[in-house]
Parts: C-alpha cells; sequence; structure tokens
C-alpha cells in the first residue's frame, strides 16, 4: 500500500493531545531495524499534553500549535510538515480534526488509532458507550484517515474481551495495552511487510 524506496527509512510525524503511551510505542517501535519509518516530529495542538516529554527523551523536533484557527495553524503546519520532508502522519491520541484540505494534501498518508472496533463507538467515550451497551468485547482499530470522523478504510483490529466487573477505566487500560502492539503490526502491514 505504501512503497519503500532504497532503504531509507520514511519519515513521518506522530500528533498527540494527551498522555503520548501510543507516541513512545511507536518511538520504540521506529528504532527497531524492521521499521520502515523513522519519527522526525511531534505535533501536539496540547503545551501540555505529557507525551510532549518522549520529544526530549528522544531527541526529537516538537511543533504546538493552536487549533483554535484551525486554517492558520494547518498552513504553518503544512508548511513544517514539508519543511522536514514529512510523507506519513499516525495519529496517536489526537483530539483534533483534521480540515479536508489537510487530509487531501496527505491523502492516504494518515493513519489514527481509536479506542472500539470501528464502525462501533465513533467519537469519544468510547469505553463507557460500550459498557453502557453490555457489549460482550471491545477493542481497538488503526484505519486510514479521510474526511469524515473515524471512518476510513481499516487496516488492522483487536479485539477484547470485557469481563463481568468491567470498568471504563479498566477497559481504556486493556485496550490502551493492546494499542501499543497494533500500530506497530499496521504499519508493518500497510508497508507490505
Ligand atoms: C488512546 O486510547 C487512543 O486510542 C485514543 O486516545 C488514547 C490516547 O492515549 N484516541 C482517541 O480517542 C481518538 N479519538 P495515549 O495518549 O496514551 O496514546
Amino acid at each position: 500500500m505504501v512503497k519503500l524506496t532504497g532503504n531509507k527509512k520514511v519519515k513521518t510525524a506522530v500528533f498527540i493531545s494527551g498522555t503520548g503511551s501510543n507516541l513512545r510505542s511507536l518511538i520504540k517501535f521506529s528504532k527497531t531495524n524492521r521499521s520502515p519509518i523513522s519519527i522526525d516530529l511531534i505535533v501536539s495542538n496540547n503545551p501540555k499534553a505529557k507525551g510532549l516529554g518522549f520529544g526530549k527523551i528522544f531527541k526529537i523536533r516538537k511543533k504546538i500549535l493552536n487549533f483554535d484557527k484551525k486554517n492558520q495553524s494547518e498552513n504553518k503546519l503544512l508548511a513544517t510538515l514539508k519543511s522536514y520532508d514529512i510523507k506519513m502522519i499516525f495519529l496517536a491520541g489526537f483530539m483534533k480534526i483534521l480540515s479536508k484540505n489537510f487530509i487531501t494534501k496527505f491523502k492516504g498518508k494518515i493513519l489514527n488509532i481509536h479506542p472500539s472496533l470501528l464502525p462501533k463507538y465513533k467519537g469519544l467515550n468510547t469505553h463507557q458507550r460500550a459498557l453502557d451497551n453490555k457489549e460482550k468485547h471491545s477493542g481497538c482499530t488503526v484505519h486510514f484517515v479521510n474526511s469524515k470522523l473515524d471512518s476510513g478504510k481499516i487496516v488492522l483490529q483487536k479485539k477484547v474481551k470485557i469481563s463481568r466487573n468491567e470498568t471504563k477505566h479498566s477497559l481504556a487500560a486493556k485496550v490502551l495495552a493492546q494499542e501499543h502492539k497494533l500500530y506497530p503490526r499496521a504499519i508493518l502491514k500497510i508497508f507490505n511487510l
């Protein structure tokens, strides 16, 4: 689905808004020999995002943008991505919705991870909604980003069992642990590796 040219890793950016545990797992993956990607930029809409700390630890450049003026921020961001030669974007707990214009510029080159078995539970508060509906399973999905929220082509999913005494917090932790494994696997898959 995505072609590798030569043996150079494809430069990518990870967009976050919060803790960045998926960012951390992606950075670790990117440093392995089998990874087709390097992570060259971390983008956040939130200057207080804990995940920004991984930029410092792993010496990765950071770009913080206030998405309130979305067009302006996205235009700045597009220029930054170009200057760093970023070819792919991974959304990892990024809580802003990118514009159609932005997505078109990176068509087929943006992935997202979502904490549900899509197409079920698009949007926010996925774990509570799954519990309220007495689901027996939930999980996570890596998908391509298109202009409709959480609706692009699915790359991979991982199911988890919901136990009897599950809370939204225990379910979130269980799903998150799977997310950390699923995102790298999805990247290998889109590179046909
Ligand atoms: C993850 O569970 C991710 O799937 C979710 O936010 C969490 C971020 O955790 N993303 C969304 O809900 C996107 N709509 P992290 O910051 O520790 O990676």
